[in-house]
């Protein structure tokens, strides 16, 4: 076995009463182990020893309990990324907004239910960099007796997609990140890098059956293309919604997103390359190694050693932008399918939010390597989002604190520019690139409808950003390129069958229309998955205020909540800056 896997997990299941519900229990003890993908050595902090970690199963309608023990060196939360959360919201795992981190030598369990989505999902830590080495599948099944809307696969198949850096860890917290050596997949770099051939994540399959791929894009700063030598697949499910089944022979994932595809072994007996390469047509400001794929293999039962496998051609250039563009535009929901519901039409909070990069201005007395010789920001509305440092923000909010937020997030960004387009030309120009530092989040009714067409803007790049909403999904009405047109847009926006998500890939240069109804209160953030943009303040968060009853009401925190230490030094890695030691 290429790395220590040593998945000690139990999965422990108590039936309760409730015909078919669960509770699904698991240990995840975090610590440092040593794997070697490439040719070196390294020391990261792992769930239970492995990369990727643990696979989490469990139904709709189970209850999920993961004791966390942190064995690790590092603060630690796990997150868990597109679950609803209802009526949990202390439980989203998001260090500083729902929770102080559990400290090294902690422990703290997360326990909640999952309700209403099907499909694949992932855990990850949600502390600086560290889910690059901390995150796993969490996939959700119909409950018992429930079919699956499509043929049932004669297997399932998760494949986790990961962003490598043959490095300390602790060298991630540079800015801008350093460039990573590979992606793998299942923990596996494949024949095209060093040290690595042959080691390889096969899957063995019989010719004429039907394998149901679980596919996470775990990647920590990096769009993935997914292609298989050959093979269709058909796309079933992403970010665990169910889709209208579509037919492609490639796929995009940005970081954070998931896809379930089915894939019919419908070739002549031999071996096919599966592989992964990064989407660089948008001139990303995170640097991306040079494209050779990660690969992992397709192996026909009675396949001979030889031909060698053959290879699919990934998308490169400009073709990878309207490959990428097609993939993601053209996914419908499944109308009428489990825990479908049509798109609201009436909308009570209309949102218009500019994202993108900016800068901040160089320290006095230091030699700055940003653009204009100043550091990389980001924001949205022109706002950096700035993460607490004493009492998560949901807590400040639960217990009425003042002093560690606003509530003035803008709906609308500061001043009309042409976003898409933006040049520096004039002073003011040039100011709008500064965004202001700021902890404000935008208040939300209870049970509102919310519109927010995501702008990106083109100052400094105008990369695609991953855009990630916390315990909601959202409709994902319209994708395009420039700046949205109310008139002319607005009438090609589906409201009939739009897809959903809870991580949406801004075009670059581009912009998305989402709607989501707030039915859950709490704090959740609204932010670039890429990682590297994290620290730069694209991040906003939403509170939705209680609704009329009990039921709907935030509940106090779990008494056990990792309560924030006054000594500074627990949060502080031995590179990390103190402008972004929370994130
Ligand atoms: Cu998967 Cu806030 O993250």
């Amino acid at each position: 076995m290429p790395l220590p896997i040593q998945a000690f997990f139990v999965p422990l299941l108590f039936f309760s009463s409730i015909a078919s519900a669960a509770v699904v229990e698991h240990i995840f003890q975090v610590k440092n182990v040593v794997v070697k993908p490439l040719c070196k050595e390294q020391r990261i902090p792992t769930v239970n020893g492995s990369l990727p970690g643990p696979a989490i199963n469990v139904r709709e309608g189970d209850t999920l309990v993961v004791h966390v023990i942190n064995n690790s060196t590092y603060n630690i939360t796990i997150h868990w990324h597109g679950v609803f959360q209802l009526k949990s919201s202390w439980m989203d795992g998001v260090n500083m907004i729902t929770q102080c981190p559990i400290q090294p030598r902690n422990n703290f369990t997360y326990r909640f239910d999952i309700t209403g989505q099907e499909g694949t999902l992932l855990w990850h830590a949600h502390v600086v960099n560290l889910r690059a080495t901390l995150h796993g599948a969490l996939i959700i099944r119909p409950r018992s007796g429930r079919p699956y809307p499509f043929s049932k696969p004669y297997k399932e198949v998760p494949l986790v997609f990961e962003q490598w850096w043959d490095a300390d860890i602790e060298l991630l917290n540079s800015r801008p990140a350093p460039i990573s050596d590979a992606y793998l997949i299942n923990g596996l770099a494949g024949d095209s890098y060093p040290c690595s051939k042959n080691r390889m994540f096969k899957l063995r399959v019989v010719q004429g059956k039907t394998y149901l791929l679980r596919i996470i894009n775990a990647a920590l700063n990096t769009h993935l293309f997914f292609k298989i030598a050959s093979h269709n697949v058909t796309v079933v499910s992403v970010d665990a919604v169910y889709t209208t089944p579509y037919v492609s022979d490639v796929m995009i994932l940005t970081p954070g997103q998931t896809v379930d595809a089915l894939l019919t072994a419908d070739q002549p007996i031999g071996t096919y390359y599966m592989s992964i390469s990064p989407y660089t047509g948008a001139n990303s400001i995170v640097p991306v190694p040079p494209s050779n794929p990660t690969q992992s293999l397709i192996i026909y039962e009675g396949a001979k050693s030889t031909p060698s496998p053959s290879s699919p051609l990934m998308p490169s250039g400009r073709n990878a932008i309207s490959t990428a563009h097609r993939f993601s535009s053209n996914i419908t929901s499944l109308e009428g399918g489990p825990y479908w519901t049509p798109v609201p039409r009436h909308v009570d909070e209309k949102m218009f939010v500019t994202m993108g990069l900016g800068l901040n201005p160089c320290p006095p007395g230091t030699k700055c390597i940003g653009p204009f010789g100043q550091v990389y920001a980001g924001s949205l509305n022109n706002r950096s989002f700035v993460i607490p440092r004493t009492i998560s923000l949901q807590e400040a909010y639960f217990y009425n604190i003042s002093g560690v937020y606003t509530d003035d997030f803008p709906s609308q960004p500061p001043m009309k520019f042409d976003y898409a387009n933006f040049r520096v030309r004039t002073n003011s120009e040039y100011k709008m690139m500064f965004p202001e530092r700021r902890t404000s989040v935008k208040t939300l009714k209870y049970n509102s409808t919310v519109e927010i067409i995501v702008q990106n803007t083109g100052i400094i790049s105008a990369e695609s950003h991953p855009m990630h909403l916390h315990g909601f999904n959202f409709y994902v009405l319209g994708y395009g390129f420039g700046n949205y047109d109310r008139i002319r847009d607005a009438r090609k926006l589906n409201l009939v069958n739009p897809q959903m998500h809870n991580t949406v890939g801004v075009p670059p240069g581009g912009w998305v229309v989402l709607r989501f109804i707030a039915n859950n209160p709490g704090a959740w953030m609204f932010h670039c998955h890429m990682d590297a943009h994290l620290p730069y303040g694209i991040i906003m968060v939403f509170v939705v205020q209680n609704g009329p009853t009990p039921n709907t009401r935030l509940q106090p925190p779990p008494s056990n909540l990792p309560q924030c230490t006054r000594d500074p030094t627990i949060y502080e890695s031995p590179t990390s800056n103190n402008v972004d030691l929370f994130y």
